[in-house]
């Protein structure tokens, strides 16, 4: 069996902040020996999902703490630190569309299929995704309304803000649920003649409107070239040289913009915080790095030099002609990107752990609204202020392990799905929700003489919002180590 997220230069979903970083791939490959069909026999006949049934299936995989999160919408929520972030990217965007509720259940064409993805990609797996069932997903990437926006026709420019679900190891900065933006800048070929210099010059257009963009004064470290035949090709088909290469630097401006922006509103935010050394910190540095997605080509990510080590924090190409086609708007040739919002929303407020994001803590939330009579200041369109994060406290964590056989009778070639990391940090998070910070693996052998392999986990229990009793703690983790022999015929240690 293959390992997800681990097949060398093909990337899976991409890299949009909190999904897929070198690290958690390598983490995520760590597959074990198979042992039973997801919980087949307690999944009801239909899942109740935003007031609409679904029939389930033996794809279904999604489980109640998933559910309860769907009607959360943080990216909607005034004032709330993932709003605010996604306000100031779209004040970024003068004059594009903005969709921020399309529901987050979408079908596998949208997700998978209308996108390119092959039939054996990876990020397929129900290791990975959620399925509702067979042909229902909850969409993985906002990505996933690409084909649709585009065939509505609507605008040159659009952003879609969205809630993405992916089933993801459990720390600080990876959660199964966040949120993205998606952004698209298209021209239309057969409008150009309404562009006085270009003349029916496609490029000679794009050109003209990056032009028409406001610059900025950060270096930006880009050694690649506009295309390249074998890493990141031209669409031939479609595209002129000349096209590509306006196409891929209207992008590239774009969205430098938004990163000095956001930069610069974070630092603002740490020096009225009274952090000194914010002020003198060294100047922001950024990067393009070529990339491969299955719906853009060429394709980049941009970096960013941040606390001693480069971050992603957006992929981005020139969308693949045939999408647009199968949308119905051949005419249209331009750029797409997807950016993870709770990352950018980390670096701009100094939030330290993903799960703050969740809390309804008012000594978190307050944090983030205006103040009566306020105006100007770090205030994004009126609502809501880009404050630095003061903590309200560190409770004490409470580390637990459990060490488990699995069962030797499994057989990974046996045709049933393969157990994932991921069962366990579901298990672990369906049972003790937002109490455990994360999980990891802290040992792992093959018994010499059974065979059997043997593994044992680290679950830190520690709440953001007050001290767990040692009894409480005591009393989670004996019912993750029941649920794991229950649910799959482990072997406690
Ligand atoms: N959907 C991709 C991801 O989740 C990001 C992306 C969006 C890349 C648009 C290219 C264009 O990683």
């Amino acid at each position: 069996m293959v390992g997800i997220r681990a097949n060398g230069s093909l990337r899976t979903l991409g890299a949009t902040g909190s999904y897929v970083c070198s690290s958690c791939r390598a983490r995520q490959a760590r597959r074990v020996a198979s042992i039973r069909e997801y919980s087949s026999d307690s999944t009801p006949p239909n899942l109740i999902l935003e007031n609409r049934p679904y029939p389930t299936d033996a794809w279904t995989n999604v489980p109640s703490s998933i559910i309860s999160a769907l009607p959360r919408r943080l990216h909607l929520q005034p004032s709330h630190p993932i709003a605010l972030t996604r306000r100031l990217i779209e004040s970024r965007f003068p004059g594009f569309t903005t969709y921020s509720s399309f529901s987050p259940i979408v079908s596998v064409q949208q997700n998978f299929d209308s996108l390119g993805f092959p039939p054996d990609h990876p990020g397929r797996a129900r290791s990975d995704t959620y399925y509702v069932n067979r042909d229902t997903v909850l969409r993985t990437h906002s990505s996933a309304h690409q084909a649709d926006v585009f065939r509505a026709d609507s605008s040159d420019g659009w952003l879609v803000s969205a809630d993405v679900y992916r089933r993801d190891a459990i720390d600080r900065s990876h959660y199964p649920v966040f949120h993205q933006m998606e952004g698209a800048r298209t021209w239309d070929r057969r409008r150009l003649a309404t562009s006085a210099s270009a003349n029916g010059d496609l490029a000679q257009a794009i050109w003209d409107d990056v032009a028409r963009l406001p610059t900025h004064d950060v270096v930006v470290e880009d050694p690649n070239p506009p295309t390249h035949p074998e890493r990141n090709p031209l669409q031939a088909n479609y595209h002129t040289p000349e096209e590509a290469e306006a196409v891929g630097a209207h992008l590239k401006r774009s969205l430098e913009n938004v990163v000095v922006e956001v930069f610069a509103q974070a630092k603002r935010a740490a020096v009225a915080a009274g952090d000194a050394k914010a002020a003198t910190e060294e100047p922001l540095k950024v990067r393009w790095v070529e990339a491969y997605f299955p719906f853009t080509s060429p394709s980049w990510e941009l970096e960013v030099f941040w606390q001693n080590g480069w971050l992603e924090v957006l992929g981005s190409g020139v969308v693949k002609q045939e999408l647009l086609v199968e949308a119905g708007v051949p005419q249209r040739v331009g750029w797409a990107f997807g950016l993870g919002l709770e990352r950018i929303a980390m670096l701009l407020f100094g939030i330290p752990d993903i799960r703050l994001f969740w809390s309804r803590d008012p000594r978190f939330l307050d944090q983030f609204k205006s103040e009566v009579g306020e105006v100007g200041k770090g205030k994004v369109e009126g609502e809501g202020r880009i404050a630095r994060f003061q903590p309200f406290s560190k409770y004490p964590a409470s580390p637990r392990d459990v060490s488990f056989f699995l069962p030797s009778t499994s057989s990974p070639a046996g045709g049933r799905p393969v157990f994932h990391e991921n069962d366990i940090m579901e298990l672990v998070r369906d049972t003790a929700g937002d109490s455990v910070e994360d999980v990891q693996m802290v040992d792992e052998f093959v018994h010499p003489k059974t065979g059997r392999k043997s593994l044992c986990y680290r679950i830190n229990y520690r709440s953001l919002e007050r001290t767990l009793g040692r009894e409480e703690v005591n009393e989670l983790h004996e019912g993750i180590s029941k649920k794991l022999v229950e649910g799959w015929g482990v072997e406690l240690r």
